[in-house]
């Protein structure tokens, strides 16, 4: 038994900034930074940002949507939701049973949502490919959803350029043809504090941060360093080269990590879908997002080898291979 990806779906609030819509939003505070600088950086270009009463939730639902009817799935076939966000709309219930409300989905299948910031779709869709092959559920949605506007401090130029608001779905069906073919996944604990939103709810009030603090550097270092590795990991687990690979997706965050990566791994640029330039980095979005968008216009065919890789907070990376 496998599971397969059998749709794809995405969502953008419809609010897109770009690079110097937000350096004059920022000058009027005071904060200097230019469209140069962030495109130079980052290959950032321009985000989208939900409204002040949108949720992940409410993405959530709009990529799912669009996945199952991609799928040609009923949303009461669903009888697993995963949903990977950092930004989920309450401390809880969880971000997948307000999806799995909000859909109409009666049947009492098991929804949950997956914390791994970054890596969380990779996270989330190694975890469904494994409830799947166990035989324990047949059609999972798993969705990426972020809202990372609300935790950005919008007088901190280090951060605040580079994030976004999304969604992305996939519907994973079991399937007796491949599929999911590998996954790794990894965490080290040890660099929380070099990505992170230090601060909880406590006694009616928030208690340490509520704002993403970011070292840069050290995450960038840290992330190109990892990305090589587990790629190479999923591939041997696979029994396939990285020659084999038709689309590399890797997390959405730096056009400059993104393309080293493809280099170490030896391929060009084209083969790699990059989204980060109009989406910026919506987080546990990004990969699906990604996805979705290179589906839909064509260049991810049936059969072709597909290689996402997620990094990000915790200190969190993983990658899956899959063939469409
Ligand atoms: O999603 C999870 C994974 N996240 C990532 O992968 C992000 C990893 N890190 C990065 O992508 C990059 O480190 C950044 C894009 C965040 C920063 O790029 P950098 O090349 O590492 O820049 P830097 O931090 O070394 O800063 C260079 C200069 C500094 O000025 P000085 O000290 O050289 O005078 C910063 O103050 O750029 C300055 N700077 C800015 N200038 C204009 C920092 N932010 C800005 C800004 N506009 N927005």
């Amino acid at each position: 038994m496998y599971s397969r990806v059998v749709g794809t779906g995405s969502y953008l609030p419809p609010r897109r900034v770009t690079n110097q819509q937000l350096a004059d939003e920022l000058a009027a505070r005071g904060i200097e930074t230019s469209d140069e600088w962030i495109v130079a950086r980052t290959g950032i270009q321009a985000r989208h940002f939900a409204a002040p009463e949108q949720t992940s939730s409410d993405m959530a639902v709009e990529a799912a949507r669009r996945a199952l009817e991609m799928a040609k799935l009923d949303a009461n076939d669903i009888d697993l939701i995963i949903v990977a966000t950092s930004t989920p709309d309450f401390v809880f219930p969880s971000t997948a049973c307000l999806v799995q409300s909000k859909l109409g989905i009666k049947n009492g299948g098991a929804a949950f949502d997956i914390q791994a910031v970054c890596s969380g779709f990779a996270y989330a869709l190694a975890t469904a490919d494994n409830f799947i092959r166990s035989g324990a559920h047949r059609n999972a949605l798993v969705i990426g959803a972020e809202v990372f506007s609300r935790i950005l401090d919008f007088n901190d130029r280090t951060t605040c350029v580079l994030f976004g608001d999304g969604a992305g779905a996939i519907v994973l069906s079991a399937s007796e043809t491949p599929g999911v073919l590998s996954s790794a996944l990894h965490a080290d604990g040890s660099y929380a504090n070099i990505l992170c939103v230090p601060g909880n709810v406590h006694g009616g009030e928030i208690a340490g941060q509520a704002f993403l603090y970011m070292d840069g550097q050290a995450v960038f270092k840290l992330a190109v360093k990892v990305l090589e590795k587990v790629a190479h990991e999923a591939l041997d687990k696979a029994g396939l080269a990285s020659s084999d690979i038709d689309w590399l997706i890797p997390h959405q965050a730096n056009l400059r990590i993104m393309s080293s990566t493809a280099r170490k791994l030896g391929l060009p640029d084209e083969k790699m879908v990059v989204t980060v330039d109009q989406h910026g980095n919506t987080s546990a979005a990004s990969i699906p997002l990604a996805l979705d968008v290179a589906v839909r216009d064509g260049r991810i065919q049936p059969g072709h080898h597909v290689m996402i890789e997620g990094v990000g907070g915790g200190f969190t990376w993983g990658a899956v291979l899959f063939q469409m």
